[in-house]
């Protein structure tokens, strides 16, 4: 068994990498090198807590090890990159259980003899961890139902909703009250009525969310279960989870900050949902009868006009990580940069189904990161491109959310691809995205329609160059 000053000082150490470990994440250049901390953060953490004497049974702790480790092991193997969003969310909502679970059974705990202060503190530790952890726990869940297509992503919409929640949370804080003066046999049911309300709140607060406020829901939920990680690591006293859980906590309040930003939405509005009803199905439909048709193109025409071209810029979304066209785009990049064409990508920060999505996919096949450049960084040069190619986005490039106040998305920046000379869009049909609203943009008389599976397409148009 390690001392506890041996302790102390891995925790130090481990604490030390998850910062070096954040910092490097924040830059695609060093996030490889940010990982690496995080893994090696993430060991050194495991071996000071096992061997920190605060095991009782290194047989359940093996047996449990080797099961779950396993089961994480196949799944995370298994998972495609397209299911990641859907993995993250799950992830989360496990630590949302482990906070509940602990807070019970740091409740229940024999051995704990705390008295006055010290007890009251406790107790309050406990009630916030299983709250936090509970709504985190279902509101996860959700979540993963929405971002796997189970749960549909319309916002469910109860009567009176901001008095229900307002209704909960007071309620959560008078059994809070009461829970704080009485005994352990009325405490757990205080507790076990909190935690049922907790489920409750977390499944109608994702629920009444519409689907273009996801990203920020997604980041949230990363949030609250670094407070739910803090929360057990105060119950635990265990002072790396609760730096840990901080860590996670605040970046991911940055994140939503930063979502939110990205949609043109304010936090308070996100959370009291229902974004992303709108009028979709009528104005959409309307709106689609006057567009007239969209007209499509062969995969030679669009060759033939990239290699007349000088500026080409190319707006990745959802649909390339479906395709897994991230390499031949490599590969049509640099043929085209070899012949002295300028290639460079717009991405929108929320693109695909996580924050850096593309850049991921990007870097995993060697783009450049010098050609890779933000929303903001390249909207105002678009009108001087040549020709635009769209690859399996839509929600990203609707100019509805700059010109038709009722659509869903009104007011999301949206990457401004239709003032360039030409846009060709490469998808499979006419399907909508995420947040479900028509695309006028299909229609423009700049517009061209690439027909079929985006690694399909690309790659008739890289044996026709
Ligand atoms: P989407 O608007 O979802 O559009 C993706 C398009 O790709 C679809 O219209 C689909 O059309 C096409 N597609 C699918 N499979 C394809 C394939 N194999 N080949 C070619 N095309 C294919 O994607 P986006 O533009 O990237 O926008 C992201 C959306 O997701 C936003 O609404 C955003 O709010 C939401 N969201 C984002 C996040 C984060 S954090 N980034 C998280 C949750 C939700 P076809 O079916 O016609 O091919």
């Amino acid at each position: 068994m390690m001392n506890a000053g041996f302790v102390t000082a891995a925790y130090i150490v481990a604490a030390i990498l998850f910062i070096l470990s954040l910092s490097g994440l924040s830059q695609q250049e060093t996030a490889r090198r940010g990982n690496y901390y995080g893994i090696a953060g993430m060991a050194i953490a495991v071996i000071a807590t096992i061997g920190s004497g605060a095991v009782d049974s290194y047989v359940l702790l093996i047996l449990m090890v080797l099961i779950g480790g396993s089961i994480g092991a196949v799944l995370a193997s298994r998972v495609e990159m397209t299911q990641m969003p859907e993995l993250v969310a799950i992830l989360h909502s496990f630590v949302g259980l482990a906070a509940v679970l602990v807070g019970f059974s740091s409740y229940f705990d024999p051995n704990a003899h705390l008295v006055g202060a010290a007890h009251t503190i406790h107790n309050i530790e406990v009630y916030l961890g299983i709250l936090i952890g509970a709504l985190t726990f279902t509101g996860s869940v959700v979540a993963f139902g929405k971002l796997n297509g189970k749960i549909g992503s319309k916002p469910l919409m109860l009567p009176h909703r901001h008095l229900l929640n307002a209704g909960i949370g007071v309620l959560c804080f008078v059994l809070l009250l009461v829970f704080l003066n009485v005994g352990t046999g009325t405490g757990t049911f205080v507790l076990v009525l909190m935690t049922l309300l907790a489920f409750a709140f977390g499944i109608h607060m994702v629920m009444a969310i519409g689907g273009a406020d996801m990203p920020v829901v997604i980041s949230m939920l990363n949030s609250y279960s670094g407070w739910a990680a803090a929360a057990t690591g105060f119950m635990l006293s265990n002072d790396l989870l609760i730096i840990v859980g901080a860590l996670v906590g605040s970046s991911g309040a940055i994140l939503s900050y930063i979502m939110c930003r990205a949609m043109n939405r304010k936090f308070l509005s996100v959370i009291m949902g229902g974004f992303g009803t709108g009028s979709t199905g009528a104005a959409g439909a309307a709106d689609g009868e006057e567009q007239g048709e969209a007209v499509a193109i062969q995969a030679a025409e669009v060759a033939a006009m990239l290699s007349d071209a000088n500026e080409v810029v190319i707006v990745p979304g959802y649909g390339m990580a479906v395709a897994h066209a991230q390499h031949p785009v490599s590969e049509l990049t640099q043929k085209l940069k070899a012949a002295g064409v300028n290639v460079r990508f717009a991405i929108h920060p929320v693109a695909g189904r996580m924050p850096g999505h593309m850049n991921v996919l990007l870097a995993e096949a060697n783009v450049p990161y010098d050609l890779v450049l933000e929303m903001d960084e390249i909207n105002d040069e678009l009108s001087d491109v040549d020709v635009v190619i769209v690859i399996g986005a839509n929600d990203i490039v609707n100019p509805s959310a700059m010109d038709n106040p009722d659509s869903p998305i009104a007011g999301m920046p949206v990457l401004e691809v239709w003032n360039a000379r030409q846009v060709i869009v490469s998808k499979r049909g006419m399907a909508t995205g995420y947040a479900g609203v028509e695309n006028p943009l299909f229609f423009k008389d700049n517009t061209r329609m690439l027909f079929g599976d985006a690694k399909d397409s690309v790659s008739a148009i890289l044996s026709e160059l």
